[in-house]
This record gives structure tokens, C-alpha cells and sequence, in this order.
């Protein structure tokens, strides 16, 4: 499969009324489960690495795994750093192939903010690399750590500052999605959202969408997201299934026995938040 560009596929589900979703992996059997759910409902899909896998792991072989999982795929796959706090790992995995980053620097005062977002542009755009930056916070219990502050909610003129002063490719938007599950129904200042994507025309970004009902993605996308991650719903499917096929299996278990049928759940997982993205068929 030739490269796409983030940007075409982007622009192409805002006026198609879809989102592109991106889904964290943790290790070859999801990020491979994650592809093969994708070809299987032709969808066009990201598929993002948080800082803590790309420590883990190393960024080479993040980059290498990625690089090849792009150019075999049979539908457009897009290989992506989420919520990078560190230019200077923004920078590295450009160097190892990442076709799209994220520089989160939402903690910081928005003068921070920008200049973080500018120096990974100004490394990024030459290369044909996609940025994503964040204003307003996601709440909840991130890599970030704890966040459950009263400023979370986006203002749209800082929205419009960091769009104008940096030039990003897409904006995650605080709203009032949390990473993690959430505790009783998540509450989405969807207004705000409508205001925000009035006064810019770039791509949203919705952070946090484990436990958020489909009816709300819904509601997002038809009020300006374009992309939607999941995480959280990944890794506990993959894990909590680990769990059972190894009880099941006993002692001496093989490892591709287990994986196996612990794949079919994570695809199952994964096709749901592609139909809730209504982005099957659209490869
Ligand atoms: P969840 O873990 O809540 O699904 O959020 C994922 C996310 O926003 C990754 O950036």
C-alpha cells in the first residue's frame, strides 16, 4: 500500500461526516490485531504508540514495525506518536519513520505551548510529517498523570492563537473526555466543540474515548471531530483475555496458542470503534 497523507485522509472524513480512529497498541499482538481488524473492514485507520511503549520498546523498533506495517497494509495505515511531553521525541521518531506525531505541551502556558508546537513544526512540515498538538486538558488518568482540574474546557481564542502562531496539522480539544474509564456518563461540553470548529479549520481531535456512548462520538464527529483514540478499552481487552487463555491452557502454554484467540477479541473491540467512526467501507 502506497503512503497516504494524514491530511487527505483527514479532510476526506470531515466532508465524508466520519472519523479516522487511532488506536494505542502496547506490543506486536494488538498493534498486529489492530491492522487485521482494519483490512478486514477496509477501513482507514492510525495506529499510535504513547511515549511509554516507545521507551519500552525503543523508538527504532517502533519506527521499523510501523514503517513496514504501512507499506504492507491493504488499507491506508498511519503510524503515530500520541502524547509526546519531549520535542526531542517528537523529533526521533521523524528520524525513525513516524508519519504523524503529537506534542502535548497542553500543561504548559499557552506562550510554552507554541513554541513547543513551533520547534516540532518547524522539524516536522519539511519532512512531510503530521503534527497534532493539544489546548485545554484531557481529565483523567492519563500518562499524563491525574488530571482532574475545573480548567479543562478549551478556549476557542487560544485555540485560534496556537492554530495561527504554529501552523498544526490537528488539535486535540479539551472538552471533557478523560482517558481511563470513565466514572458515571462522560460529560462533553459539545458547544464548546461547535465554537471551536467554527473559528478554525483544523482537523479535532477527540482524546479519551474509551466508555464515551456512541451516540456522543456521534454527536463529535457531526460537530467537528475528525479523529477519535481509544486506548484504555485495547489493553484491558488484551490483557484481561491474556488472563483467561492462560488459565485455560495450564501449564506450558505456547505463546502463539494464547495470542491467538486473545487477537479475535482485541479485533472484535477494534471493529466496533471502527463502525462507531463510521469509517468502515470508506479504504
Ligand atoms: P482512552 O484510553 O480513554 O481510550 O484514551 C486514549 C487516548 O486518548 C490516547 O491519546
Amino acid at each position: 500500500m502506497i503512503q497516504h497523507s494524514l491530511k487527505e485522509l483527514l479532510k476526506k472524513a470531515d466532508q465524508g461526516g466520519y472519523a479516522i480512529p487511532s488506536f494505542n497498541y502496547s506490543d506486536i499482538w494488538d498493534f498486529l490485531a489492530i491492522i487485521e481488524a482494519a483490512e478486514e473492514e477496509e477501513a482507514p485507520v492510525m495506529i499510535a504508540s504513547n511515549p511509554l511503549v516507545v521507551m519500552d520498546i525503543g523508538v527504532e523498533l517502533c519506527g521499523a514495525f510501523g514503517k513496514a506495517a504501512m507499506e504492507k497494509a491493504k488499507t491506508p495505515l498511519i503510524h503515530h506518536l500520541d502524547h509526546s511531553f519531549r520535542v526531542d521525541m517528537c523529533k526521533s521518531a521523524i528520524d525513525y519513520g513516524y508519519p504523524s506525531v503529537m506534542i502535548d505541551a497542553s500543561k504548559y502556558s499557552l506562550k510554552e505551548n507554541i513554541k513547543a508546537v513551533q520547534e516540532v513544526v518547524a522539524y516536522a512540515h519539511p519532512q512531510g510529517v503530521h503534527v497534532e498538538a493539544e489546548i485545554g486538558k484531557i481529565k483523567g488518568k492519563g500518562i499524563e498523570g491525574d488530571f482532574k482540574g475545573g480548567d479543562f474546557l478549551v478556549q476557542v481564542d487560544e485555540a485560534a492563537a496556537l492554530v495561527k502562531e504554529t501552523g498544526v496539522d490537528s488539535l486535540a480539544v479539551g472538552i471533557g473526555t478523560a482517558h481511563g474509564f470513565y466514572e458515571g456518563k462522560p460529560e462533553i461540553n459539545f458547544q464548546r466543540l461547535a465554537e471551536v470548529n467554527k473559528a478554525i479549520d483544523t482537523p479535532l481531535v477527540l482524546h479519551g474515548g474509551t466508555g464515551i456512548p456512541e451516540e456522543d462520538i456521534r454527536k463529535a464527529i457531526k460537530n467537528g471531530i475528525n479523529k477519535v483514540n481509544v486506548g484504555t478499552i485495547i489493553h484491558c481487552t488484551y490483557m484481561n483475555n491474556l488472563r483467561e487463555e492462560l488459565v485455560k491452557m495450564g501449564p506450558n502454554p505456547y505463546t502463539l496458542d494464547v495470542v491467538k484467540p486473545v487477537k479475535e477479541k482485541i479485533k472484535e473491540v477494534v471493529k466496533m470503534w471502527i463502525r462507531t467512526c463510521m469509517v468502515n467501507g470508506k479504504a
